[in-house]
């Protein structure tokens, strides 16, 4: 491998904040000191791709931060998706909501740069400090694992910087249904782990039948859905529960029942991709989606749907890890760990957009046609074990 460049003055010359080198005194200084920047950079290296493989690519900024995802305190068992009131304390008030009934149309992410090529730099080094702290602190006791952040791609919506995921230990391998939903809600516990806890009311977690054959993820709580502990129950919400009721009807006329059984209200699984309502009803930002990020995937594993209907933009850019715009993407399935994934639009973009009903329409008639294949790919008699457990 080439030596790197020795210091000397040129090399250094117009280099903002890099002092010149003035110990170099002969040739036989000279080359001791290109040895070590050497085996310097060699270790720098091999330190950084040490951190990639560990799924380290990005590293905070250095400006002000939300405080580290850290695991929660322990909390008191609670329902699945309902909130024990007397667990979590109430926070400030909920505020006038001027997307009222989730009317207003999705902001547009705004997007920086990121940070600058010097600050990568040294926030690489700053993650590969903290890194190195938590292999040496780490021991192999039953003590709250550290999350990890993984790089996940493109960012997720609303993105303001590349983001890296908050991957948590303890949701990796949680059981299914009802189980494992309790397990997620009971880690979750009363979260701080970003921006979000401040304004919220209720941890909105997830509402439905816990092994579903449908599961709709949407964006994040509205007013309604803070004030009330469950999602979609606004006025997207209503109209939401009327498309799924339609496509029940429709299954039913395709000569389907068992498939129609499935599609209520109460047999679909809803939930969002950030659990807390952000101010304003805005988009969240890339942070809030990485810190949160973690829950609704475990939950979707929980679960184990036949097929994920992703509402709007967040869900769909966050499930299938695509920047590109909903309009593009919904309409054809993707995929979300060998789940099929409908992306259409959200309902309280319908609420605005009344013409855009037929291609959601067209989008759900898709995912019904979906869930009839698997249905008629069943052995006769064929019980699905989500019905079995969930009579
Ligand atoms: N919009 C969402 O994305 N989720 C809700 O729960 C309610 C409105």
């Amino acid at each position: 491998m080439a030596h790197p460049p020795s210091p000397t003055a040129s090399s250094t010359d117009g280099l903002p904040g890099v002092q010149r080198l003035d110990v170099v005194r002969s040739p036989g200084d000279e080359q001791a000191i290109v040895d070590e920047l050497h085996s310097v950079v060699t270790g720098l290296r091999a330190r950084l791709t040490w951190l990639k493989q560990g799924g380290i690519d990005a590293a905070p900024a250095p400006s002000p931060r939300p405080a580290r995802p850290r695991p929660s305190a322990p909390s008191p068992p609670v329902g699945v998706g309902k909130l024990d009131p007397a667990a979590v304390p109430v926070r400030a008030a909920a505020s006038g909501d001027p997307r009222a009934s989730q009317n207003a149309p999705p902001r547009e992410p705004e997007y920086d740069a990121g940070p600058r090529d010097t600050d990568d730099a040294a926030a690489i080094a700053r993650a590969a400090v903290e890194s190195a702290s938590r292999m040496a602190t780490r021991t192999p006791s039953a003590a709250p694992k550290p999350p990890v952040r993984k790089a996940t791609g493109d960012a997720p919506a609303g993105s303001s910087r590349p983001s890296s995921e908050v991957v948590y230990p303890e949701l990796q391998a949680v059981p299914s249904g009802t189980e494992g939903l309790r397990i997620i809600r009971e880690f979750i516990g009363d979260c701080r782990r970003c921006n979000l806890c401040h304004g919220r009311n209720q941890i909105v977690f997830g509402d439905g039948n816990p092994t579903p054959w449908l599961a709709f993820v949407g964006e994040g709580p509205g007013a309604d859905e803070d004030r009330t502990g469950l999602p979609f129950v606004g006025a997207a919400g209503e109209l939401l529960s009327k498309m799924i009721k339609a496509m029940g009807e429709h299954a039913l006329k395709l000569g389907f029942p068992e498939l129609a059984a499935q599609l209520s209200r109460e047999q679909v699984y809803i939930a969002n991709v950030v659990k807390c309502r952000p101010p304003g009803n805005r988009v969240p930002e890339a942070d809030e989606i990485a810190a949160c990020g973690g829950f609704i995937r475990a939950q979707l594993t929980a679960l184990s749907p036949r097929v994920i209907v992703a509402l709007g933009r967040t869900p769909t850019q966050f499930l299938l890890a695509n920047s590109a715009p909903l309009g593009r993407l919904r309409g054809q399935f993707g995929d979300w760990q060998g789940v099929p994934v409908m992306p259409t639009y959200h309902p309280a973009y319908l609420l605005r957009t009344p013409s855009a009903k037929a291609q959601v329409w067209d989008d759900l008639k898709l995912v019904i046609l979906r869930l009839v294949e698997q249905l008629s790919a069943s052995p006769p008699g064929f019980v699905p074990p989500s019905h079995e457990r969930n009579p």
